[in-house]
């Protein structure tokens, strides 16, 4: 196997008047060439603080406090800003932002804005550069003709192939998509998620795929970390985090997916609310709401250990279980 991007002991925090939001902390992970990792967790958890930590591109009052994100062994955070977005963002990384389908500029045509990226890193000329916008429509299953819509001519489903081609556009090997198919029906985000697959495989992509939707994961990702409170608490195969889930909060998320096959089953929720991250509990982060905590996860907080070859956990039960 081999590794496009390891991040290690990311963390990052955002200083506003009411104090500092601790939305990543010291946060790792690997992912392998033609791999989909998915991360998961509730609104609030810190995915997209993640997404724009490893791009090195997270807005103020955001700043990243420590860690390293390395594409081909190279530390990308210590790369001055104009070389990291000249040599490695939509190069090597790109992202499809949240919500992307609604920051498409009204005013300028699809063709106009998918081909900016053929203009400024490769110099193009405008007419070349709309014959690479045009094959990178079809490669996304669109019609190249769109290269002369605007953006309210397009469908939903439409707009976010026009955006995940737009990220596509340097050929860059790990692509991050946070939550690509949440305003979408389901006809339509399956569409979208069998997309991913075929480029995974036809381009050899890697994805990091985030979203909060437990269904979404279990059928794309190969990997899955399952992200609490800004740290991740959960990570391993996919096979493992849906069969054999060790984490309380896992087993929570999972028990909350509606099934479409079998008996029915009486849907879970979890209760209470995720901590304010200015403020988190001490201890466990996951203490209030869990219904295995016990005094000292109230007081002292647990690190993430490896419990079997691949499978780490975030929590007191499985403690002197190291592998
Ligand atoms: N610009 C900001 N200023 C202050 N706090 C922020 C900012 N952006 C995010 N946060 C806080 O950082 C934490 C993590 O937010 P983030 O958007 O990364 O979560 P998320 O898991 O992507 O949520 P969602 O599922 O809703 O997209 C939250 O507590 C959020 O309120
Ligand atoms: S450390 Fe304690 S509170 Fe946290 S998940 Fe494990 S049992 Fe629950
Ligand atoms: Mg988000």
């Amino acid at each position: 196997m081999t590794t496009v991007l390891e991040v290690s002991n990311l963390s990052t925090s955002y200083m506003t008047f009411r104090g500092v939001v601790r939305a990543l902390e010291k946060v790792s992970l690997k992912l392998e060439k033609e791999e989909i990792l998915g991360i998961a967790g509730e609104s609030g958890c810190g995915k997209s603080t993640l997404a724009w930590s490893i791009m090195g591109l997270v807005p103020p009052p955001g700043k990243i406090i420590e860690g390293s994100v390395k594409i081909d062994g190279i530390d990308i955070l210590k790369l001055p800003e104009n070389e990291r977005r000249k040599k490695i963002l939509w190069e090597k990384i790109s992202m499809v932002f949240q919500g992307a389908i609604n920051s498409l500029n009204p005013v300028y045509t699809i063709g106009y804005q998918l081909a900016e990226p053929f203009i400024y890193h490769r110099n193009y000329t405008k007419k070349e550069a709309l014959e690479k916008v045009r094959e990178l429509l079809k490669m996304v299953g669109l019609n190249p003709e769109l290269v002369k819509r605007y953006p309210h001519e397009l469908s939903g489903g439409m707009k976010q192939r026009a955006v995940i081609a737009m990220a596509l556009a340097l050929e860059p090997s790990v692509v991050i998509a946070d939550e690509p198919t949440t305003a979408l029906d389901v006809v339509i985000q399956s569409q979208i998620l069998n997309l991913m697959k075929k480029l995974k495989q036809e381009k050899r992509l890697s994805f990091i795929l985030i979203t909060h939707d437990m269904s979404v994961i279990a059928e794309m990702a190969d990997k899955v970390a399952i992200m609490y409170a800004g740290r991740i608490v959960e990570y391993g195969s996919s096979d493992i985090i849906f069969n054999n889930p060790y984490h309380p909060y896992t087993r929570l998320l999972i028990k909350s997916i509606p099934r479409l096959r079998g008996p029915i089953e009486k849907l879970h929720y979890i209760p209470g609310e995720p901590p304010n991250l200015i403020s988190a509990p001490p201890g466990c982060k996951f203490n209030p709401r869990c219904p295995q905590a016990t005094e000292r996860c109230r007081k002292e907080e647990p690190d993430l250990i490896e419990v079997e070859k691949g499978h780490f956990v975030r929590c007191w039960l499985y403690e002197g279980r190291e592998s």
